[in-house]
């Protein structure tokens, strides 16, 4: 078999089944995996491998139960893949599947490969697709079926070795000598489209189910091989939730394995929760319940201390986030200080050396190095420059019922505890704003502004109010 530019192969996903084990109101391959769906991690390997190859695939998707929805779904957030969608009205099984494909597909005859695979196997990682094209290489076999040997094989169909073919018996189908057997077909499989000419036509659903079966394609009379992966891990289906809970579970093993293996020290490995698309670099010390969700990058020596959760966020080397932060699509700089307890909303961006105390909440706000926010605060819709202090219980009142505005703070600046600046307003470098200031006009540069009541002192007046007065 030798592979050229104009190798064509039909990336047939199998996405019809109702999924009524999920008891979920959502078509199975909508189902959400690790904040994305499992069609989505479905795709990954087998797009991946195609990246590597020379070879060309369009991604066909076999669907029925909410057909519309999967279609939309997978049109909107694979625009980059080459799709087709094939309805298949009525679930009569996976060869009947199949059929449908190729009744209203019949163009697809003229690819050279079919990969005939499931919409909820989430794990399969690309070189699994290399493997099964270098066994039919070697082999020149007509059909490779991905299987493994299944601590639990029930609900699996078992491959059956027949001298040197093979065939596969359902688990309805299987008598007890067949069901004792631990190799089990996955679902995966590569064909030359040419075998699935010849045979398909020859379905019938003759079994125990009354489906037609596509394990049939697979008999000892024809020339077919396994391709048997040592990892059971890859193949796990997401039938009902709890298997939801233990493939999210795998792949989050799996990047805590490869994150160990590259210096990062990880506490409590049990406890983390880590997505997809998410880097930590080497020596950053992560702690129990820490969630890192897809889109975050964390560079090398940083400190997450325990549940912490980081979305979509850029984390600059040597910065620490301290218990129980939350950071939303924001930038840290180096060495900077966030938390305990703090909120880093949309739009932050804390430069390096800041330091963002307890129960500070920041959003849309560039704060340059050095800038200080230690207590209690909320800034937004804000810049701070340079090394400017921010005291305890500021407020940016950027919200005036109807619009956001900006509020301007120079660098060098001192802001005394309990401000409030009515936004739009700007205060400029060097400048010293008294405690408990209402801001509303702008102050220049090194100006000193105070915006509060005189205090008033009575002598003695004091017992009048006190409840036991001496
Ligand atoms: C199938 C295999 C079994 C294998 C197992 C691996 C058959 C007959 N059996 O069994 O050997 O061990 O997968 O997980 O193929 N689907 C359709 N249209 C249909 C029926 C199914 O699109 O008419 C889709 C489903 O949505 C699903 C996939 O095909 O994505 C597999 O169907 P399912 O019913 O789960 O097959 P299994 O019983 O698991
Ligand atoms: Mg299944």
């Amino acid at each position: 078999m030798s592979v050229s530019m104009s190798d064509q192969i039909n990336i047939v996903i199998l996405a019809a089944g109702k999924g009524t084990r999920l008891k979920l109101d959502i078509a199975k391959p909508l189902c959400p995996f690790l904040n994305k769906t499992l069609v989505d991690f479905a795709l990954k390997g087998v797009s991946s491998f195609l990246h590597k190859s020379s070879y060309e695939g369009s991604f066909d998707f076999v669907v029925g139960h909410q057909a519309a929805e999967v279609e939309q779904y997978i049109r909107l957030n694979h625009s980059d893949k080459k799709t087709k969608f094939i309805l298949q009205a009525q679930q009569l099984g996976t060869g009947h599947a199949l059929q449908t494909y190729f009744e209203q597909s019949p163009e697809s005859y003229s690819n050279p490969y079919t990969i005939v695979m499931c919409a909820d196997t989430p794990l399969i990682p690309d070189h699994v697709f290399t493997e099964m094209f270098k066994m039919m290489e070697d082999t020149q076999a007509d059909v490779v079926v991905t299987s493994f040997k299944a601590f639990d094989p029930f609900g699996y169909g078992r491959i059956i070795h027949e001298g040197d073919g093979i065939k596969i018996v359902e688990q309805k189908d299987a008598n007890k000598e067949e069901q004792a057997i631990n190799e089990v077909n996955s679902g995966l499989y590569l064909f030359k489209t040419e075998h699935i000419k010849k045979t398909i036509s020859t379905l019938n659903s003759n079994n125990s189910s009354n489906e037609f079966y596509l394990t049939d394609l697979v008999k000892p009379e024809f020339n077919c091989v396994t391709y048997c992966s040592p990892k059971e891990d890859f193949f796990t289906g997401v039938n009902n939730l709890a298997d939801l809970e233990k493939t999210q579970k795998s792949f989050m093993q799996a990047k805590v394995e490869e994150l160990q293996s590259s210096g990062v020290i990880i506490h409590d490995t049990a406890s983390v929760y880590i997505e997809d698309n998410v880097s930590v670099a080497s020596g950053t010390v992560i702690f129990g319940n820490v969630h890192l969700f897809t889109g975050t990058t964390i560079e090398e020596n940083v400190i997450l201390e325990p549940g912490v959760i980081v979305k979509g966020s850029h984390v600059a080397a040597g910065a620490k986030i301290l218990a129980y932060s939350y950071v939303e699509n924001a930038k840290i700089g180096s060495q900077a200080s966030i938390g305990p307890f703090a909120r880093l909303r949309e739009g932050s961006e804390i430069g390096s050396n800041c330091k963002i105390g307890n129960f500070v909440e920041t959003k849309k706000a560039k704060l340059e190095p050095g800038v200080k926010v230690s207590h209690l605060s909320y800034v937004g819709d804000a810049q701070v420059g340079e090394d400017t202090n921010i005291g305890c219980g500021f407020i940016t009142c950027n919200y005036d019922g109807k619009e956001k505005h900006q509020t301007i703070i120079g660098s060098n600046s001192f802001v005394g505890s309990d401000c409030q600046t009515i936004a739009p307003v700007k205060i400029g470098d060097r400048a010293y704003i008294g405690s408990g200031s209402t801001i509303n006009k702008d102050v220049p540069d090194d100006a000193f502004a105070i915006a509060r009541q005189r205090q008033v002192t009575k002598e003695k007046m004091a017992k009048k109010f006190l409840k036991n007065p001496q």
